[in-house]
C-alpha cells in the first residue's frame, strides 16, 4: 500500500472538479508507485461522488432538460407554468391533429415544459417518441419526415406492447435500418410496389412514399390506442429565416396529417420568423405558447424539489450549498434564466467542496466564479482583449461598429478582439441581421458583475 494514496487521490479530486468535465482517468496522474497504478489503473473517481456530502445522489444542479422518460430528474421536479401547460394539454386533448409554437430564450425551459406535457399525455395512453427529434439545419424535407420515422420507430421499438400491426412496424423497420425488400415484400403504401423498388427511383417517389408511410403509422397508432400521436421537433433555433421559409412551405401538407399534434420549439428569432411568414403561420392551430422567466420562488422551488428528489435516502437530511442571498443575486443577473443559474451554482459547489459540505454566502459565491472565470476564461487574453470584454458584459448584444464607437479602437482592431474572445469561449455570435453581426458575452462572463449586482 503506498502511503500518499489519498494524498494523490485528493489531487485527482480536485483536478476532476478544476477541469469540471466529470470522469477522468487516474493513470494519467500516476506515477512512482506500481501498486497503486495496477490499483486504481480502472477505477474511476468522479466529481459526482461530492454531492454524496451534501446527501444527494448526483448533481442537483445539473442542466439536463426534464425528459419524458428515463431522465435523472423526476417529473415532480417540474415547476410553475400552469398556463402553458393547461393550454397545450388542451391543445394535445382536442381530437383532430394540430400544429404548435413554443419559443422562448435560451436555456428558459421550452424542451422541458413540452416534455412534462408530453409525459402526462403518454400517462393517460397517447403515443409520442420519447425523445424530441432535433432538428438540423441542412435537412430536406424529405430528410424532415425520414427523421421523424426514425423518431417513432425508437421509441417503438423499446416498446413490448407495440400500439402498431406487425406489418407497417416491419415496413417501418425496414425504412428505418435500411432491410431490403424481401423482408418487406407486398404492396407500399397502395403503389404496388416494394420499398426497394421506390428506394432505386428516389426523385420522383421518395416524398410521396415516406408521406404515405407516415400517415399509414398514424392511422394505426390512433386507432390502436384512440389517441392522436403526439411528435416534438425542437432546435429549429438553429436555422436562419430563409431556411426555415423554405423547409416548412414543403411540409406544408405533411404537417397537416390528421390526428397528429405537431410541436415545433424555437428561438425568439424563430418566432418573429414565422410570424413574416403567412402561409406558415396561417397553419398553426394557436397562437404560440411563450416560455418565458421563472420567477425567484420558483427557482427556489426547483432547486428545493430537486434535493428532495436525489436525497441518498429519507431517513437522512441533505444540505442545500448555498444561502437564499446567493440564489437572488443569480436570479437577478440573468434575468431568471434557470439554465444560467444553474450553471452558476454546480461550478461552485465543485470548487469549493473536498471533504466537507460548504454553505456559500453571497461574497463566497462571487469570489469563487470570478477565480473559475479568471482561471478558465480570463487568463487566455491579453489586456486589450480583457478591456474589450469588459465592455461587452455591459451589453445585451452589441456590434463591432457600436464597440468601436463606444471604445475608439479602430474597427480592424475590434473585429480581431472579438474573434480572439469567440474562441477562447468568451462571445458568442447572437444573431445576424443583415451585415450585422451582433455579440453576446458567455453568461459565465457575467460573473464578473455579481458584486455590482449586490451593492
Ligand atoms: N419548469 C421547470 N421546472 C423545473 N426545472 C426546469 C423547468 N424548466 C426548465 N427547468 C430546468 O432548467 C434547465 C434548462 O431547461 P431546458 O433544457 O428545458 O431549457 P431550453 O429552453 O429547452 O434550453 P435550450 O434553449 O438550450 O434548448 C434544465 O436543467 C431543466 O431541467
Ligand atoms: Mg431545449
Amino acid at each position: 500500500m503506498c502511503k500518499d494514496d489519498t494524498a494523490a487521490l485528493t489531487v485527482i479530486g480536485i483536478i476532476n472538479r478544476g477541469n469540471n468535465y466529470g470522469k477522468i482517468y487516474k493513470y494519467e496522474l500516476l506515477y512512482n508507485c506500481p501498486e497503486r497504478q495496477m490499483r486504481l489503473m480502472n477505477k474511476t473517481i468522479s466529481m459526482e461522488d461530492i454531492w454524496e456530502l451534501y446527501g444527494v445522489r448526483s448533481n442537483p444542479f445539473s442542466t439536463s432538460p426534464i425528459l419524458v422518460r428515463g431522465g435523472n430528474l423526476p417529473l415532480e421536479c417540474f415547476v410553475g407554468r400552469q398556463e402553458q401547460v393547461k393550454r397545450l394539454a388542451r391543445i394535445f386533448g382536442s381530437a383532430g391533429g394540430s400544429r404548435t409554437l413554443v419559443y422562448g430564450d435560451v436555456g428558459m425551459g421550452k424542451t422541458s415544459f413540452v416534455n412534462f406535457v408530453r409525459a402526462h399525455a403518454m400517462m393517460q395512453g397517447f403515443f409520442t417518441p420519447f425523445k424530441e427529434i432535433a432538428i438540423l439545419d441542412a435537412w430536406n424535407p424529405d430528410e424532415f419526415v425520414h427523421n421523424t420515422l426514425a423518431g417513432i420507430y425508437s421509441t417503438l421499438k423499446l416498446m413490448r406492447s407495440k400500439p402498431i400491426s406487425k406489418a407497417v412496424y416491419s415496413k417501418l423497420a425496414a425504412l428505418v435500418e435500411g432491410v431490403t425488400s424481401k423482408t418487406i415484400g407486398g404492396s407500399v403504401a397502395g403503389t404496388g410496389g416494394t420499398y426497394s423498388e421506390l428506394k432505386q427511383s428516389p426523385v420522383k417517389l421518395t416524398s410521396y412514399f415516406l408521406q404515405q408511410l407516415f400517415q399509414e403509422i398514424v392511422s394505426d397508432i390512433s386507432a390502436k390506442t384512440r389517441h392522436d400521436v403526439i411528435i416534438h421537433y425542437n432546435n429549429l433555433d438553429l436555422m436562419e429565416e430563409a431556411e426555415i421559409s423554405q423547409l416548412f412551405n414543403n411540409l406544408r401538407d405533411f404537417l397537416q396529417t390528421p390526428k397528429v399534434h405537431f410541436v415545433i420549439v424555437g428561438s425568439l428569432a424563430t418566432h418573429t420568423y414565422i410570424q413574416n411568414m403567412p402561409r406558415l403561420s396561417s397553419i398553426l392551430s394557436d397562437t404560440p405558447i411563450h416560455i418565458d422567466e421563472m420567477t425567484l420562488p420558483e427557482v427556489k422551488s426547483i432547486i428545493k424539489k430537486r434535493f428532495e428528489a436525489l436525497r441518498i435516502s429519507d431517513k437522512l437530511n441533505y444540505i442545500i450549498p448555498f444561502k437564499d442571498e446567493c440564489l437572488a443575486a443569480l436570479f437577478k443577473l440573468y434575468g431568471g434564466n434557470i439554465r444560467n443559474i444553474l450553471n452558476s451554482l454546480s461550478p461552485a459547489a465543485l470548487e469549493v467542496t473536498s471533504e466537507k459540505p460548504v454553505i456559500l454566502d453571497i461574497s463566497s459565491l462571487s469570489k469563487t466564479l470570478k477565480r473559475i472565470l479568471g482561471e478558465r476564461y480570463l487568463s487566455k487574453l491579453t489586456k486589450k482583449e480583457k478591456e474589450m470584454l469588459l465592455v461587452m458584459v455591459k451589453y445585451e448584444e452589441v456590434t463591432n461598429k457600436e464597440l468601436a464607437e463606444s471604445t475608439r479602437v479602430a474597427r480592424p482592431n475590434v473585429s480581431t478582439y472579438v474573434a480572439k474572445l469567440q474562441k477562447a469561449g468568451c462571445a458568442y455570435l447572437r444573431r445576424k441581421e443583415g451585415k450585422d453581426k451582433f455579440w453576446s458575452v458567455d453568461p459565465r462572463v457575467k460573473w464578473m458583475l455579481l458584486k455590482e449586482i449586490t451593492k
